[in-house]
């Protein structure tokens, strides 16, 4: 494989240490065998998240020093304002504190301008939040992802692609008027950070026209998405990241965006709409009390600063390529280890099998999560769970709902780790398969009843 090195200079360290085993052993137990309850100093190699985890460059915390902390008519918001019509091509900016504020002011927004009764909301994967967001505006969030999303074991360019038969069939079913939006996420995250092609975000916007329902594109990894567009779909080769992410925006109404992904930013978000002045009103209402005034939306003035300079970086052709190399030099490691994972990697983590790799460890002991606790006590990796756990219960049932996979999820922050940290982390995989047999699934011994994977408390089954 082609050796692509950091596009970056290292200016600044933050020192990182690993605890014994036996400290690893009593922080899993204090933490109730829940990784998000884990104080940070008790992680080694932190791939809970690419969110909000990212390193700055030397440009956006220069911009932190000019942000304009005025409350109203920050400088700092017009330039993010400016920053973010251009590379979008949407009328309408909005800041707001990360991804899930946007969802909070639009979702309830979009449900009242197209006055659906029993709202429905279709997506090729909502992520947690925002399938959270849906129900909490009193919506049902429903997925039609591409049936070869679910199948690790055999490769597929677009495992981020909605299946359109089950889209169209979906609309039918509910009747359009219940639709009260299609939600696009690219990358799509739970599928293993996967591409959507132009082509069937073109398809999704073409049907969703048809029937008279608004597209909104959850954004997070929209440079990630256009990179593989340009790589894999054929007619993209010879034009810019810049361009294709204008064409995946014209397949959109308005989109939702956590700037704490593909912009490079610790915290911040945005929802922008084309040109619908009637509904940006409706958000704008609801942006005010929940998030701040409209033109600083829960942030800083500093942070929109650092965010109009992320937007532009994280476009950045070589910074993308060497980003989704070392996404794939990590993939490439386990796969030669033969450790099952979804195949072809994505783009900002690579998820790990694991009902393949812990084939005796049943869905409602989720081994995922018992595969990411393993990993931590081997080595202070700390991974998240992207399973039956996280998808948690229906709303009206409380059953448990049905996963399609049982993943760990081994996200890498943007601009952070090495080559060596990634070599170390698939070490550390390939010491916890070698004992897999004696793995144990796990049980509640709390259990919340919505977003539960965050603060579950758990015991391993005897
Ligand atoms: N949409 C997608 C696709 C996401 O991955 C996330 C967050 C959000 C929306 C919500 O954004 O966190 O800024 O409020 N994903 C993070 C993750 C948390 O770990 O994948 P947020």
């Amino acid at each position: 494989m082609e050796i692509i090195p950091e596009p970056f200079r290292i200016k600044m360290v933050e020192p990182i240490s690993l605890i014994s085993s036996q400290q690893r052993q009593r922080a899993l137990k204090n933490a109730n065998y829940n990784l998000f309850l884990l104080g940070s100093d008790e992680v080694f190699i932190d791939l809970l998240t690419d969110s909000g985890t990212g390193a700055m460059s030397d440009k956006q915390w220069a911009g932190l020093m000019v942000g304009d902390e005025s409350y109203a008519g920050s400088r700092s918001f017009f330039h993010l304002q400016k920053k973010a019509q251009d590379v979008f091509n949407y009328h309408y900016i909005l800041p707001t504190h990360q991804g899930r504020g946007a969802e909070q002011i639009l979702f309830p927004a979009l449900i009242e301008y197209r006055n659906c009764q029993n709202p429905i909301f279709i997506s090729n994967y909502h992520f947690d939040t925002t399938a959270a967001h849906v129900e909490i505006s009193g919506g049902k969030a429903i997925n039609t992802p591409t049936p070869y999303a679910f199948d690790t074991t055999s490769s597929y360019d677009w495992k981020g692609n909605f299946d359109l038969n089950a889209l169209a069939a979906t609309i039918k079913q509910y009747g359009a008027n219940r639709i009260t939006a299609i939600i696009t996420t690219i990358t799509c995250n739970s599928t293993g950070g996967q591409p959507v092609s132009m082509d069937n975000m073109r398809a999704v916007y073409r049907l969703a026209q048809h029937h008279d329902i608004p597209v909104v594109i959850d954004a997070a990894r929209f440079c990630e998405n256009a990179w593989f567009i340009k790589q894999r779909e054929s007619g993209y080769q010879d034009k810019t990241i810049t361009a294709i992410i204008k064409e995946m925006f014209q397949y959109g109404d308005m989109l939702t965006l956590s700037a704490k992904k593909d912009s490079l930013v610790n915290i911040g978000g945005l929802c922008c709409i084309r040109d619908n002045e009637t509904l940006f009103r409706n958000v704008q209402i609801r942006c005010i009390p929940q998030e701040g005034f409209i033109t600083y939306g829960g942030l800083a003035g500093r942070d929109m600063e650092a965010l109009a300079i992320g937007l532009h970086e994280a476009m950045d052709e070589n910074f993308l390529n060497y980003r989704i190399a070392q996404v794939q030099f990590l993939g490439n490691l386990l796969l030669k280890a033969d450790i099952p994972i979804q195949y072809p990697t994505g783009g900002h983590a690579v998820f790990v099998d694991a009902k393949i790799l812990l084939p005796h460890i049943p869905s409602h002991q989720f081994p995922a999560q018992a595969l990411a606790n393993e990993l931590y006590l081997e080595g202070g990796v700390r991974g998240t769970e992207i399973g039956s756990l996280l998808l948690g219960r229906d709303p009206q049932t409380k059953q448990q709902k049905i996963s399609p996979f049982e993943f760990l999820r081994l996200a890498i922050p943007r601009r952070v780790y090495t080559k060596s940290h990634m070599e170390y982390v698939a070490d550390c995989l390939v010491k916890v398969k070698a004992r897999a047999k004696e793995i144990r699934g796990l049980t509640f011994s709390y259990e919340p009843p919505v977003l539960r994977h965050f603060t579950a408390h758990f015991k391993p089954c005897l």
